[in-house]
């Protein structure tokens, strides 16, 4: 996928950067907004700018209405590649995987991108980062339920527990979680011969609905966890800079190496988020140790994000930080390598 920036947005539109700006601010052609020191950078997926030409003459430019944007031109925009699968993952708890999870997904879909987020964690906290609501008996643990009782399942079966969340500037879906979750999964053992591929068999029903399934895991190793990794294509680890969490990345690590040898199912880990950072020395040789863990593994995407009590407001008022930036009239850094991460991740697909 070409995406564009502000100046070349711009020139296609055969506007000024001011008219651009205030047109992307206004999310009239999807885009995600990168906040800098000197100045914002917009991220524009070229097909939607000539999508917007192509249906609205050049000197209507200037009045544009949001796009709504026809079946042919999302099937241009779909991806290449199919569907990629991407787990957040961490044996350890409150890193912020769900955050970025969560984050992520949102900043997938305000690029366009056909976006699933499933909730594996019976704490579903990603299940209700968008809205305050709980899925007792509506979400991905009654599929379970039905595979464990041998019950036919179809895409239609999977659709009835999709949720459509419309957030803002973007639209994405979620499969949500419940507290029991856990226990009929471990249930699922004494039924399957092998309970790793089930999430795997319900995704792929659905799978091509969508460019970018999102999973947020349980911090624990377990049939979760693995179900998890055995449908993943990627695997983002999400980690804090402490002691304890260098250790746990090495065991993650060896978890997602034990599924590649004993399914042949290729997963690897794409990008480690050391989040959470604060300006401390130990933080420093912390961050170093898992630089050079990533750098040993050979992977190439490693981010810091700074520890800021903009996570848990934006959380607790239940709107993702891009958009809750916007609500603070400032530049919120600490939004930024989600939305680079996401970009790069829609570029390559
Ligand atoms: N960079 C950060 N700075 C401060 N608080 C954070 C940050 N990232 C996440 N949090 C907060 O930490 C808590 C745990 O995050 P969460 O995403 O639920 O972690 P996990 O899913 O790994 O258990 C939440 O209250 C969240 O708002
Ligand atoms: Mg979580």
């Amino acid at each position: 996928m070409e995406v564009l920036k502000l100046n070349d947005t711009a020139k296609l539109l055969h506007l000024s950067s001011e008219e651009t700006k205030d047109i992307l601010d206004k999310h009239i052609i999807p885009n995600i907004k990168k906040a800098s020191k000197s100045r914002d950078t917009y991220h524009v997926p070229k097909l939607l700018i000539d999508y917007a030409l192509k249906i609205l003459s050049l000197n209507k430019a200037k009045e544009f209405k949001k796009l709504h944007i026809d079946d042919t031109t999302l099937n241009t925009y779909k991806n290449k590649n199919g569907v990629k699968t991407i787990s957040f993952s961490n044996l350890k708890g409150g890193v912020g995987k769900t955050s970025i999870a969560a984050n992520f997904a949102y900043n997938m879909a305000l690029l366009n991108k056909r976006v699933l987020l499933v909730d594996m964690d019976s704490q579903a906290n990603s299940s209700r980062y968008f809205a305050n609501q709980y899925f007792t008996g509506r979400s991905i643990k009654s599929l379970f339920d039905k595979m464990t009782r041998k019950e036919q399942m179809d895409a239609d079966t999977v659709k009835e527990f999709i949720i459509p969340i419309e957030f803002c500037n973007a639209k994405l879906d979620l499969l949500p979680s419940e507290l029991s979750l856990g226990r009929i999964v471990e249930f699922s053992r004494s039924v399957f011969t092998m309970p790793h591929k089930k999430l795997n068999d319900i995704l792929k029903l659905i799978k091509d609905d969508y460019d970018f399934i999102v999973i947020d895991t349980p911090p624990s190793t377990g049939l979760s966890l693995h179900m998890s990794l055995f449908a993943s294509d990627y695997v983002s680890i999400v980690t804090d800079a402490e002691d304890f969490s260098v250790n746990g990345l090495s065991e993650l690590n060896m978890e997602i190496k034990e599924i590649v040898d004993e399914t042949d199912h290729i997963v690897s880990v794409d990008s480690i988020f050391i989040n959470k950072v604060k300006k401390s020395n130990i933080h420093g040789v912390y961050i170093e140790a898992i630089a050079n863990l990533a750098l040993s593994e050979g992977i190439e995407n490693v981010f810091t994000v700074k520890d800021s009590t903009r996570f848990k407001e934006s959380q607790n008022l239940h709107i993702p930080l891009v958009e809750y930036k916007k609500e603070l009239e400032k530049k919120l850094v600490i939004a930024d390598s989600i939305l680079s991460y996401a970009v790069e991740k829609a570029m390559e697909a």
